[in-house]
């Protein structure tokens, strides 16, 4: 007799089978060090534990590229190898922890937009076979407002915003909005406000932002969440080890299974613009096309 569960399971492989592309997440932020890479990193395991989502989670960040160090892993390739022909993306994809797996990027490159068109060419035909490999990509892109940053996070289903309520971070946040409201292409933007002392300093500085996206951009941005300064954020990235996993039942863990718990929930409004629906990678290519 089926149960309920595996009722839930087979209707989750059939909508899973009828989704044509991944959904593809980028986290991104104005300013460094406000937390992307723990964000997207702990993201995807909570996606993939509590949600039993495929998710890929891919290392974007050519300057400061270190998932794999924060996740322990010594990976022996990575897109640098992708962008000198040496190694196609499906040979260098590593099994991370929990179940996700990680494209594992390379430090210290140029930005992709310094790249030769040949090896941004190669990177992107090798980034459009994940299409069909998850149900999540997620991917750090690094921060800054430059062009492939900008082109990488205005090109997914969805933007996540990572920012802290410092004023700086919240100024380069509000100024990574405004730049994503100008391309052709607009995904669903979400805020998430980290390292907050409390509910309601998150809660200050998420409709701060809104209000004036919404007033001066015309922008509508959704509230990701927010995640608690806590401690053991820091002594998990010392240890190595993804925070959910490490520290379960600390308030980290706790408010990025709420923000799991938000990101997965169906989206009434999707991505909007001419090019919804084509899939992230299709649009990045568009993208760059026509920057060449
Ligand atoms: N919620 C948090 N509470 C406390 N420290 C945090 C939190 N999020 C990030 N950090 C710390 O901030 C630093 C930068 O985080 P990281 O994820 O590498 O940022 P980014 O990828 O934006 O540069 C790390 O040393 C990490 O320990
Ligand atoms: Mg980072």
């Amino acid at each position: 007799m089926m149960t309920r569960g595996d009722q839930a399971d087979n209707l989750r492989r059939m909508v899973r089978e009828m989704r044509p592309h991944a959904r593809v997440l980028a986290v991104t932020s104005g300013k460094g060090g406000v937390g992307k890479t723990n964000v997207a990193a702990n993201l995807a395991i909570a996606l993939c534990r509590s949600h039993r989502q495929r998710v890929v989670l891919i290392d974007a960040d050519l300057g400061l590229a270190n998932v794999d160090l924060m996740l322990g892993l010594q990976p022996q390739w990575n897109l640098s190898h992708v962008l000198s022909g040496e190694r196609r993306l499906e040979d260098i994809v590593v099994q991370g922890p929990e179940g996700i797996e990680i494209v594992p990027g390379a430090s210290g490159l140029s930005r992709l937009a310094d790249l030769q068109d040949s090896q941004r060419r190669t990177l992107l035909e090798e980034l459009s076979k994940l299409d069909h490999r998850a149900d999540y990509c997620i991917i750090d892109t690094g921060a800054g407002i430059g062009r492939t940053v900008v082109s990488m996070a205005s090109s997914a289903d969805e933007c996540i915003v990572v920012t802290t309520p410092e004023p700086p971070s919240i100024a380069d946040a509000y100024a990574m909005l405004k730049i994503i409201s100008r391309q052709p292409h607009r995904p669903q933007l979400r805020l998430l406000v980290n390292m907050v002392g409390s509910r309601q300093e998150a809660r200050r500085v998420y409709e701060r932002i809104a209000g004036v996206a919404q007033k001066f951009l015309g922008l509508h941005v959704h509230d990701a969440g927010y995640v608690f300064c806590d401690g053991h954020v820091a002594r998990a990235v010392r240890g190595r080890k993804p925070f959910v996993t490490a520290f379960p039942n600390s308030q980290a863990a706790w408010c990025m299974r709420q923000v799991a718990e938000r990101t997965a929930k169906p989206h009434a409004q999707d991505a909007a613009g001419e090019d919804a629906g084509r899939g992230f990678f299709k649009r990045v290519a568009g993208l760059f096309g026509a920057m060449t």
